[in-house]
C-alpha cells in the first residue's frame, strides 16, 4: 500500500466541521432553486472562489440561507458524513451549525435538530459512520442573541447534541463576551469549544490570549484552529502541559494563505501541541478528510506511523463517553493492523509502514 493510499484508508475523525460549509456546490446550487434563493453565481467552479476570510463568511452564511426543509437538512447530514466516509474512510464527527443563521429565514430549531438527526442516522445504516451536533454561536451576533441561542438548544435537548461552538470573525466577538452564554451551556451538562486564534485574523485581532479566555472564562476543553497562540511561548507551554488539543483545519479560505497554514501546523506538531487534523468547510476549501491527511502528514514529513498515532490519539479530543471512546480506539487499532500487514510498495515514504504493535493507546495527539 503507498503513502497517500495509507493516509486516505486510515480511519478518521474530524472534530471541526461546519455543515453549511460542507455542501458540494452542485447542492448548494440545487437547494437554492428549489428555496427561491439568489446566488451571485451557479457555476460551481465560481461558487466557492473567495477574495478573502470576510468574503468566504459571507458565502457560507449564504450557503446556511438555501437549507429550509427538514429534509434539506437531513440531505445535508447524510451527504456530509457518507461522502467523507466514501472518500477518506471518516468513522466519527462532531458537526458544527449555527442555529441562528437558519432562524434568520424561519427556520425553527426542532426543524433543523430533527432533520439534521435524521440524515445523522442514514449515514450510521448506510456507511457505519457516526455523528454528532454541536450548534455554534455566530459571536458578530453578539452575546444576548448567543444566550437565547444556547436557552433554545438546552429546551430541545437531543442525545446527538454534545457540546456548543462558537465561530465568526473573531475580533467581533472576542471571548470573553460569551461568559454567560457558555456557562448556561456547561450547567445544561453540554462540552464547549470555540474558535479563537484564526491565521486569518491579525494578532490585534485574535490574540494569544483568546486562547487561554476560551479555557479559563469559557471552559473550553478544546480549541478550533489556534494558530495564533504560537505567538506567546508562555502560552503554548501551558497549553502544551495541559494537553489542550486544537481541532486544526487543513486547509483554508484562499489559497494564498495556503502555506502559512501548513508552516503553523508544522511549528505547532514542533511546539508538542496536540493538533486534531480537520476539514473545517471541506468542498468550500478545496478538501475532504482524506485529501486533509494526505496534505498535512505530507507537508509535515510525517511516517505512516506518526500519521496513524495521529488519527488514534484525535480519538482522545472526541466528547465521546469512555464506553465509547474505548470501541472507537480498538476499532481504529485493529483497522490499523491490517493495513499494516498489506506489504508496502515502493513510493519515497513506504520505509514507514507503520507497526501497529507499537502505537500507544493513552498518548495525547502530538506528544509523541
Ligand atoms: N465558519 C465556518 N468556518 C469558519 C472558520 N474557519 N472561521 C470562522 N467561522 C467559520
Ligand atoms: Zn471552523
Amino acid at each position: 500500500m503507498n503513502y497517500d493510499t495509507f493516509l486516505r484508508d486510515l480511519p478518521k475523525v474530524d472534530l471541526h466541521c461546519h455543515l453549511a460549509g460542507t455542501m458540494r456546490p452542485a447542492t448548494m446550487i440545487e437547494l437554492a432553486q428549489n428555496n427561491d434563493v439568489q446566488l451571485p453565481t451557479t457555476d460551481p467552479d465560481l461558487l466557492y472562489a473567495f477574495d478573502d476570510f470576510y468574503d468566504f463568511l459571507r458565502v457560507v452564511r449564504l450557503a446556511a440561507e438555501c437549507v429550509i426543509t427538514r429534509a434539506d437538512f437531513a440531505r445535508v447530514a447524510y451527504e456530509a458524513l457518507s461522502g467523507a466516509a466514501t472518500s477518506g474512510n471518516l468513522r466519527y464527527a462532531e458537526l458544527f451549525f449555527n442555529p441562528t443563521d437558519y432562524q434568520r429565514q424561519g427556520v425553527d430549531y426542532p426543524t433543523m435538530i430533527d432533520g439534521y438527526i435524521e440524515g445523522l442516522r442514514a449515514a450510521e445504516t448506510d456507511h457505519g459512520v457516526h455523528g454528532r451536533l454541536i450548534p455554534s454561536i455566530n459571536r458578530e451576533l453578539g452575546p444576548q442573541v448567543a444566550e437565547g441561542m444556547v436557552r433554545e438548544v438546552i429546551a430541545h435537548r437531543r442525545d446527538e447534541v454534545i457540546g456548543i461552538g462558537m465561530d465568526g470573525s473573531e475580533h467581533h466577538g472576542p471571548p470573553e463576551q460569551f461568559t454567560q452564554a457558555y456557562r448556561l451551556a456547561r450547567q445544561a451538562g453540554l462540552h464547549c469549544t470555540a474558535h479563537a486564534c484564526e491565521d486569518n485574523q491579525t494578532l490585534d485581532q485574535a490574540p494569544p490570549s483568546n486562547v487561554i479566555d476560551c479555557v479559563d472564562k469559557l471552559g473550553c476543553s478544546r480549541i478550533d484552529h489556534g494558530y495564533n497562540l504560537l505567538a506567546d511561548a508562555r502560552l503554548v507551554q501551558r497549553c502544551q502541559r495541559e494537553h489542550i488539543p486544537f481541532t486544526v483545519g487543513s486547509h483554508t479560505c484562499v489559497s494564498s494563505r495556503q502555506q502559512t497554514r501548513w508552516d503553523n501546523l508544522h511549528r505547532m506538531r514542533q511546539a508538542n501541541l496536540s493538533i486534531v487534523i480537520c476539514t473545517d468547510d471541506p468542498p468550500m476549501f478545496g478538501t475532504d478528510i482524506g485529501q486533509s491527511y494526505a496534505s498535512v502528514c505530507t507537508q509535515l514529513n510525517l511516517t505512516t506511523d506518526a500519521a496513524a498515532q495521529l488519527a488514534l490519539d484525535s480519538i482522545d479530543a472526541t466528547w465521546l463517553d469512555d464506553t465509547d471512546r474505548h470501541r472507537l480506539r480498538s476499532e481504529f487499532a485493529t483497522t490499523i493492523a491490517a493495513m499494516q500487514n498489506q506489504p508496502a510498495q515502493s513510493t519515497e515514504r513506504s520505509d514507514a509502514v507503520v507497526d501497529a504493535n507499537r502505537l500507544s493507546t493513552g498518548q495525547p495527539a502530538g506528544t509523541q
